[in-house]
């Protein structure tokens, strides 16, 4: 009796592992979405998971075989949040895939987990150089501060800006923003007259802009994230420093489409560089824009949608390359090399560095039917991170 129940078990112990691949196959492909949805970074979630949906959309819930399936937590920016999000999903929920980051220090603090559990952690948003180098499961959709930081600097005193004063916030995408902009600056001639740096919480710029007001270098250049270049751009104006000849420059980072058009006038001119543009002009880009807006009230896509929407596709194609078997490592390797057309424009995923590799445009604030847009008018193609070097 008891020998007959334990070749029983065993027998059915077979059938279960013959079937396990099977099984494997019909779970479904689980992507931990985590994002800043309230507190001061709140609008980068909402821009994100609002992309990633539209992604899903468009292109259907079912990836070879697998149902796709998006769990959305809210980190609201802490650190040590988003750590414990990321080990809960990760062994409670099993997921496949993390994603998101709205901030460096979200990717800094979640880099070793996915390290340990080898799990693909696909970063949308946050943008300091040095995140692809914290694990080697890290892949980035987004930018790198680094890259939109030295088209500016060329730019720059080419178009009679010889002295400047930078104004960033003060952590790790800021200071990279800040070095990259100065060295560079430096090399074509410029002189940066003072660095300033203002904290990440609860910013007030007024003693800043003062202080700058005071110096009056030819440019203000500006790193602030996403959220904050309205405030920036209010005080830069009252305290009439464009009047005062000063203009202001910066990554795109701080004429954010998000809140671009309730800036005012006070943005118009205002010059930036970066990877994305609600008005880049491309086909794709139009439809992309359309798409969006009408899943979401009339809401412009920023630089932090098209982040979310790429990574999107990343994940999906990498998904699709594993035939729907998955597996950390099958992902991240398939991941590398991909090569696409975004709305952004050509973008490629370096396979060495797991990094973005983008165009960057130079645009103007300009108004077009009675709004603002960061119109675009000049290109360096392929930028590849030049964080990347040292
Ligand atoms: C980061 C966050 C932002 O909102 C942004 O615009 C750029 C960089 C970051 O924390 O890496």
């Amino acid at each position: 009796m008891h020998k007959r129940t334990l070749l029983q078990g065993a027998a059915s112990a077979a059938l279960l592992a013959a079937a396990a691949p099977v099984f494997a196959q019909a779970q479904p492909f689980k992507i931990g979405l985590i994002l800043p949805m309230t507190g001061q970074q709140a609008t980068t979630g909402r821009q994100i998971e609002a992309a990633a949906r539209l992604w899903m959309q468009q292109n259907g819930d079912t990836v070879a075989g697998r149902k796709v399936q998006l769990i959305v937590k809210d980190d609201t920016s802490l650190p040590d949040t988003t750590r414990r999000l990321a080990q809960e999903l990760v062994v409670n929920d099993k997921v496949d895939v993390l994603a998101g980051f709205g901030i460096t220090p979200s990717a800094m603090a979640t880099a070793p987990i996915a390290t340990q559990s080898k799990t693909p952690l696909v970063v949308m948003a946050a943008a300091t150089s040095s995140i692809t180098q914290a694990s080697p499961f890290v892949v980035r959709t987004s930018f790198t501060l680094p890259q939109a930081a030295v088209a500016m600097a060329d730019w720059a005193p080419k178009n009679g800006i010889k002295t400047a004063v930078t104004l960033v916030t003060d952590y790790a995408p800021g200071i990279d923003a800040e070095k990259f902009f100065r060295d560079r600056f430096l090399f074509n001639g410029g002189k940066v007259v003072e660095s300033l740096r203002v904290p990440l919480r609860n910013p007030d710029f007024a003693p800043f802009l003062q202080k700058v007001r005071d110096l009056k270098p030819d440019a203000l250049y500006v790193f602030v994230p996403s959220g904050a270049g309205a405030a920036v751009m209010k005080q830069f104006g009252e305290r009439g420093m464009d009047k005062a000849g000063i203009r202001l420059i910066g990554t795109g980072d701080v004429t954010d489409d998000d809140q671009l058009n309730d800036m005012g006038d006070v943005a118009l001119g205002v010059v930036t560089s970066h990877h994305y543009s609600a008005a880049h002009p491309s086909p794709a880009n139009k439809k992309f824009v359309a798409e969006f807006q009408k899943a979401n009230k009339g809401l412009r896509p920023n630089f932090m949608a098209i982040g979310g929407y790429d990574g999107m596709r990343v994940i999906y194609e990498a998904l699709k390359k594993t035939g729907g078997k998955g597996g950390g490592e099958a992902l991240v390797n398939a991941m590398k090399g991909q090569i696409f057309e975004s709305p952004r424009g050509p973008v490629f995923i370096d396979a060495q560095t797991r990094d973005i590799v983008q165009n960057i445009y130079l645009r103007k604030v300009e108004k077009k039917d009675g709004q603002l847009w960061n119109v675009e008018f000049d290109v360096i193609k392929d930028v590849k991170d030049p964080g990347k070097a040292r």
